[in-house]
């Protein structure tokens, strides 16, 4: 039973396979958190170690924290009731377990306002969800000043170090490591959206590397404003709040209306960052992605962004997919440039039809063309946008975010459309059903190319306007809910400027993200590097592109980089040489062989490349049988060596594995070394520094993919 309650010390226990999370109810009737970690003997099975938890020693860890009472601590929840009052008293009501399932009843009796908090424990990846209910039952209007999901609780030991991603556009998923200090550290997005300048994710260890200590972890199923906050103070469990940002925020709680506050996912790992990743990587396989795509291979894909940019037409798009098909990719899509008057990124958004200059007889032309090079069909789109310069925006001034009196700023030329308001959502559905009822469409590519400023709802009152920022991202989940249950054949990608919208929210009505305009094959490899700490491999898109330098770059090391996760071709193939195209049908084709692997595998990060000379990433298929390793040199780390031992992982020590290269019928093996052999000892890459000695010149991005299979 993965949830219980010991009647006698009125406390619930949940319990995944390695990790325990204690709560219980204190004399006064408030629920109080007691315990985090590696999972505890039971209870029942030890009745001497009742006294183990302690009631007294929290009692400001408050399992919901609302402002009210002697809480001090961040809050999840702020009221302001009708008659002014601001403190929120909540007493317990009641509870019930369903399987996995727990719902704790919490009411402020006083101001009928209910408030549920949900659990459910996933017991295999050790990851518990919750997420918070709060209803209405008066007959006045409560106004919510603050909805978070969690507050948590850890060790405060020196040891602890907070673990977070930040970036910017180009540069996302930089991983930091930082010690704890007493005060607050704030991670969050008031530019709503994600964002790429910090992603909603927090992990806190104990000195623990990737297979070793302690790893508490957490992140947040929400794609506008959020906020995480650390807060520590002296001799006390460091508290981690988490949930929608309360910066501008207020909801009008109407009599009878509900709230919910978004899921926060969090877990723990007492072996350490793989362990931590992995379940993070599976979990999100199996609850978090669209169920009808979460396990069907990603294919690959070519999309000429790169190749054309805005200038796509019927006949450059039909030249380039005949060179994709060439290479064996499976799903050609165009990018932006296909619509309205849109010549470059002045003018166009917001006028979805075909632009007739470019595309004389519609889009079915190069689709058909597309399919009968047995490749599927993909498009990009920016729905949530609108250029000054467009008909739509002519038309309908009054759904951009905007305040009167004041500037429209425009990023990348262009204003965002107010989601919130149901005639915008409407406009949107319709015409993305219509551009996918007309056209044999099965990718669509997502993208939303700015943030928020001048945050102004101006058509509803002014009480109401700070709910743009919750009421944008729900019909945002709507629209594309029901775009995937009108159209079940369509893939969605989710793009934000690269990846500034990559969060668990959103990933469950989109099977992929884009990770990153930044496609130079090595800076990728930190920004994949910090990606695989909060999200799994398979929703990882990587192009193998021109950026960097076409001569700087091995053509196979631009491949080995973006076969990290699921492989798309961004390169413009006109400019591809025979010789290129035999190497890009070959990696194409190892690719296919090796994506079951990558994409549902196990994922162990054996090096980083921040800190060492290369990068190597070993993937282990489910049942532990066959591998991969990608092993990508950092050339920032160049020295005289030509050896380098790379020890495998999660191996059996007794089984023998033959460790080979190439595709298969063609296979070049390498070694047959035991288990334990290739983790104590490892697989000896002879890197290529010896050029230097032999020419005079390094191949500075050297790469390899090995594979190795357990022998019968
Ligand atoms: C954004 C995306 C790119 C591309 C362009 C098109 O920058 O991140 O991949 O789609 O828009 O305008």
């Amino acid at each position: 039973m993965p949830i219980n309650f010991d009647k006698e010390t009125k406390r619930w226990l949940l319990e995944t396979e390695n990790m325990g999370y204690v709560f219980g109810l204190d004399d006064q009737g408030k629920i109080k958190n007691l315990y985090w970690g590696s999972k505890l003997p039971r209870v029942q099975d030890y009745p001497e170690v009742k006294d183990l938890i302690l009631m007294d020693r929290y009692t400001w860890n408050d399992e919901f924290s609302v402002r009210g009472e002697k809480n001090n601590v961040e809050h999840c929840l702020k009221v302001e009731y009708c008659d002014g009052v601001r403190d929120v008293v909540l007493n317990y009501k009641s509870f019930e377990v369903s399987g996995n399932d727990l719902v704790i009843r919490l009411s402020d009796d006083h101001y009928n306002l209910s408030v549920n908090l949900f659990y459910k424990v996933i017991e295999k990846y050790d990851i518990i969800e919750r997420w918070v209910e709060i209803e209405n039952n008066s007959n006045q209007e409560i106004k919510i000043e603050d909805m978070k999901s969690v507050s948590l609780y850890v060790e405060n030991d020196e040891k602890a170090k907070l673990n977070y991603l930040t970036g910017m556009w180009g540069s996302e998923f930089h991983l930091r490591r930082e010690e704890i200090n007493e005060g607050s550290k704030v991670l969050e997005s008031r530019v709503g959206k994600t964002s790429a300048y910090l992603n909603p994710f927090f992990a806190i260890d104990y000195s623990a590397d990737e297979d070793h200590g302690k790893v508490y972890f957490g992140e947040l199923a929400w794609s506008g404003n959020w906020k995480i906050v650390v807060q520590k103070r002296i001799y006390e469990r460091i508290a981690i709040i988490g949930g929608i940002n309360d910066w501008d925020f207020s909801y009008i709680l109407e009599p009878s209306e509900k709230l919910t506050a978004p899921k926060f996912v969090f877990g723990f790992s007492d072996e350490g960052f793989t362990k931590a990743s992995q379940n993070i990587h599976h979990y999100q396989l199996d609850y978090i992605l669209p169920k009808d795509k979460a396990h069907i291979l990603r294919k690959v894909l070519y999309n000429s962004w790169e190749a054309t940019t805005f200038n796509v037409n019927e006949e450059n798009q039909k030249i380039l997919a005949e060179k994709a098909a060439k290479i064996g990719v499976e799903l050609f899509v165009i990018d932006d440039g296909w619509f309205g008057k849109r010549n470059d990124d002045h003018a166009g958004l917001g006028d979805w039809y075909v632009n007739k200059e470019k595309f004389p007889n519609g889009l079915q032309p190069l689709i058909s063309y597309v399919k009968s090079l047995g490749m599927d069909f993909g498009i990009w789109v920016e729905p949530e946008m609108v250029n000054p310069d467009s008909e739509l925006y002519r038309k309908h001034p009054d759904w951009v975010i905007s305040f009167p009196n004041r500037p429209k700023s425009l990023e990348r030329n262009q204003l965002m459309l107010n989601l919130a308001r149901e005639d915008v959502k409407k406009f949107i559905v319709d015409f993305m059903d219509n551009l996918l009822t007309q056209n044999d469409i099965d990718f669509v590519k997502w993208d939303m190319n700015r943030h928020v400023f001048e945050s102004g709802w101006m058509q509803v009152e002014p009480r109401k306007q700070r709910e743009i920022w919750v009421k944008y991202v729900w019909n945002l989940y709507e629209i594309l809910k029901y775009l995937r249950e009108k159209h079940p054949q369509v893939t969605f990608e989710n793009c934000s400027s690269g990846g500034g919208r990559v969060d668990i929210g959103l990933m469950q009505y989109s099977d992929q993200v884009w990770t990153s305009d930044n496609t130079d094959p090595f800076d990728r490899l930190e920004i994949q590097e910090g990606f695989s700490y909060a999200y799994a491999p398979k929703i990882m898109m990587g192009w193998v592109t021109d950026w960097g330098g076409k001569d700087t770059y091995p053509l196979a090391y631009r491949f080995h980089s973006s076969m990290m996760g699921s492989l798309g071709i961004g390169a413009d193939l006109n400019k591809f040489s025979e010789k290129d195209f035999d190497l890009a049908r070959h990696q194409v084709q190892l690719y296919k062989e090796i994506r079951q692997i990558v994409q549902e595998g196990y994922q162990f990060r054996l090096s980083s490349v921040i800190n060492e000379r290369y990068f190597a990433v070993e993937y282990l298929s489910k049942n532990k049988d066959e591998g991969v390793l990608i092993y990508l040199r950092n050339p920032r780390r160049f020295g005289l060596f030509d050896r380098v031992d790379v020890k495998l992982k999660g191996l059996e020590n007794d089984a023998v594995y033959t460790v080979y290269e190439g595709l298969q019928g063609e296979e070049k093996e390498i070694i047959k070394l035991s288990g334990k052999a290739l983790k104590e000892r490892g697989i000896i890459i002879e890197d290529s520094s010896k050029d230097f000695f032999e020419t005079g010149k390094a191949t500075h991005f050297y790469s390899r993919i090995l594979r190795f299979r357990k022998r019968d």
